[in-house]
């Protein structure tokens, strides 16, 4: 850092030098979405240029990206007049909505001369931001003033915050014009969402209820420090006033006064230009024509959705020509050119009415709210999972309250919060209750659990049901036709105590149940016929023995063969089967420890059940059978758990180190040191498609 003439870079030159990098950075990151660099070494950067500006405070501008943070905390915002109102969008919530809104704006294109008959309506078509419209003013290329919408005519002077947003540019680049206000919405991406509200918890600090409060919340601060902790995030895709010099005079351009006096003709040409400028603007946008081409759009965008980083409430659709968003022009708040198309909401407030609780398949205990019935996601929910009693303290959700609900995509619905401002003065808070609603027996929590258990076991009516149902099930002895209200009656009345049970069923006897015909008995019979003698694996699934999953029920069938060879192993050698760890194994002993689960094998045998042993080979008859592999790499195709999956399936297994025991090295794109170690030992080596070829399959 000398200024001595030994430096060829004079400080200003090192400054301009930093300052360009970190610009660039924070555009590659935030706009381009490709950043070059880690964190660590953006902060150096930064940390250069901070010292550099500290020796030489000379050199300081307010677009250093060192200045992002400097503003003292305000005591109020001051208000500020928008040069050109920020307008509101008109809604379509339907096809028919688009369709009558496209069908309005090409019948006053055509009577204005500016559409053919044969011609469809060119739009552009963007994402509606779940954020806050804010608008920014640049003069002479510098940021100078941000605003909230307010009412749309006033909003508040939000300049110091959105200063903070490492993704809006204090200077613009290239031909900037005089004047420019852009319009845009500022968000939070949900992880960010997520992490920040983590990090509010840890320091016991308000919990946002979603992004985009946690967005709002953060820009409403008084203190610019705040804000600048908060990860939002800005998309332009509008303009206010915009001027330009023009041979020395300034020509003016508001919206008002006319789109088509704009630098560019087409809407799509102003984001264009917009991101020429260096701000951000979404690349989800599309040129699209027609009715047809608005909703193709609407379709795609929906599905994509949920892979989205950040939440939409929908797409808007914009008349591409600016000429033609003159003629249609506006009614009262809202453009005639644009609309916007409402996703159904994925968040919702309604009244809990109730928090019961519901026992499991191993009696775990969960909380589900009893909610006034609200559409949601598409459908009209009812209940929702509060998952568990320290979810419930976390979000603070009383009975009583009103509370956001949401269903995003095919996910089970879910209580997000409290609305602390609607709470009434008589809420209750939940309190886990002490026996189980079902066969009360005691509910208990382990020390280091957030699940509370009921400790009835097959005692319980509730645990007993969906075990048959889960021993039912396709992955374990599929039996078509024992739906859950079966089971309900079978276990209610008695009749079916045990998984043993249900094989001494009769026609006669199923025939009499509720809204079973003697053919729906009779499928039933025989697809119990067909489950006695399931492959062992399945056999062993259907237990339901604590984190036994289908892959470790195969496993064990395969290891060990039998049902009582696996209830004689003790720890170590049950630690001998692949994936199988110690929590397994114990859950496994556990298990076969007790009488009446003992009681239930010896019943399925004297039923009948007896698990086939050609479907669970021992392994000697398959291509892989005793071989050791050992896998490195990326391969193109199959995943590391793919090809552990398919070579386990053909008998063989899947070591980490190689060594001369070792049949096959398996190595794809970027393997290190196991391939070498393949080479010293004279271990044959396999890409993915000779595995594949080992394997006889393509
Ligand atoms: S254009 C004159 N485009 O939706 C029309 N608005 O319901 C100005 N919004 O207040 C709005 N994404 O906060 C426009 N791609 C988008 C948008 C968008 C989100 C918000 C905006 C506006 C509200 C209107």
């Amino acid at each position: 850092m000398s200024s001595g003439s030994s430096v060829a870079n004079t400080p200003a030159q090192q400054v301009d030098a930093l300052r360009t990098q970190i610009n660039e950075h924070n555009h590659r990151y935030y706009v381009l979405d490709a950043p070059l660099v880690s964190d660590a070494e953006y902060d150096r950067l930064m940390a250069e240029l901070m010292a550099i500006e500290q020796a030489h405070p000379d050199l300081i501008t307010p677009e250093s990206p060192t200045q992002r943070v400097g503003a003292q905390p305000l005591a109020a915002f001051n208000s500020v007049r928008h040069a050109v109102p920020m307008r509101s969008l008109g809604n379509a919530f339907d096809p028919d909505d688009v369709q009558a809104f496209n069908k309005r704006v090409f019948d006053t294109l055509r009577d204005a001369g500016l559409a053919k008959a044969e011609d469809a309506v060119e739009y552009v078509a963007e994402l509606k931001f779940d954020g806050l419209a804010v608008s920014l003013r640049y003069e002479g290329g510098r940021l100078v003033q941000a605003a909230t919408r307010g009412d749309g005519q006033t909003g508040e002077d939000i300049t110091s915050n959105i200063r903070t947003l490492r993704s809006v540019p204090l200077k613009l680049k290239g031909d900037y014009p005089e004047v420019l206000e852009v319009r845009g919405e500022v968000l939070m991406n949900r992880r960010d969402f997520e992490k920040l509200n983590q990090a509010q918890q840890r320091r016991g600090e308000k919990i946002f209820v979603n992004p985009r409060n946690a967005a709002a919340g953060s820009l409403r601060q008084l203190d610019p420090r705040i804000t600048a902790t908060r990860p939002l995030r800005f998309f332009a895709y509008g303009w206010g006033e915009i001027r330009i010099v023009h041979h020395g005079q300034t020509e003016m351009f508001r919206q008002e006064a006319g789109q088509a006096g704009m630098p560019r003709k087409t809407h799509a040409q102003m984001l264009d230009w917009l991101e020429a400028l260096g701000l951000p603007v979404n690349g989800a946008r599309k040129l699209v024509h027609g009715a047809e081409g608005l909703l193709a759009f609407y379709t795609e965008t929906g599905a994509g959705r949920a892979a989205l980083p950040f939440d939409i409430d929908g797409v808007v659709y914009k008349v591409n020509s600016l000429e033609a968003q003159d003629v249609l022009g506006y009614v009262a708040r809202a453009p005639r050119f644009a609309v916007a198309h409402k996703f159904p909401a994925q968040e919702e407030t309604t009244r809990l009415m109730g928090i019961e609780v519901q026992v499991g398949r191993t009696g775990a205990i969960t909380p589900v709210a009893r909610l006034q019935p609200v559409f949601v996601g598409g459908v009209t929910v009812t209940n929702a999972t509060l998952h568990n009693e320290d979810e419930i303290r976390r979000k603070d959700v009383r009975v009583g309250d009103t509370v956001v609900v949401r269903r995003a995509g095919d996910v089970i619905p879910e209580v997000v919060g409290p609305v602390l401002d609607l709470r009434p003065a008589d809420t209750s808070l939940f309190v886990m209750p002490e026996h189980c609603p079902v066969c009360g027996s005691a509910i208990e929590r382990a020390e280091d659990e957030a699940i509370s258990r009921c400790t009835g076991g097959l005692f319980c009516a509730a645990q007993r049901k969906q075990s048959l149902s889960h021993a039912a099930g396709r992955k374990a002895l599929d039996i078509e036709g024992l739906g859950e209200k079966l089971v309900d009656q079978l276990v209610d009345s008695g009749r079916v105590k045990s998984l043993a049970d249900l094989f001494t069923l009769t026609v006669i006897e199923l025939a009499a149940y509720e809204r079973m015909g003697r053919k729906s008995a009779e499928n039933l019979v025989a697809a119990l016929e067909r489950a006695r003698t399931p492959a062992l694996g399945r056999l062993l699934y259907a237990l339901g023995i604590r984190h036994v999953g289908e892959t470790t029920a195969r496993d064990l069938a395969r290891h060990f063969g039998s049902v009582d060879a696996v209830m004689a192993a003790d720890e170590a050698s049950l630690l001998q089967v692949n994936e199988v760890g110690p929590v397994v194994a114990a859950s496994i002993l556990r298990f076969f420890a007790e009488p009446h689960n003992r009681d239930v094998i010896a019943a399925l045998a004297a039923a009948g059940v007896h698990a086939d042993a050609e479907a669970a080979p021992s392994g000697t008859d398959l291509r892989l059978a005793g071989k050791t592999l050992v896998l490195t790499g990326t391969m193109p195709n199959w995943t590391r758990d793919e090809a552990t999956r398919h070579i386990l399936a053909a008998g063989g297994k899947v070591s980490g180190s190689v060594s001369r025991k070792t049949a096959y090295v398996v190595a794809g794109e970027e393997a290190g040191s196991k391939l070498a170690k393949a080479a010293e030992l004279g271990v044959p080596v396999l890409d993915e498609d000779g595995l594949k070829g080992l394997l006889g399959v393509s």
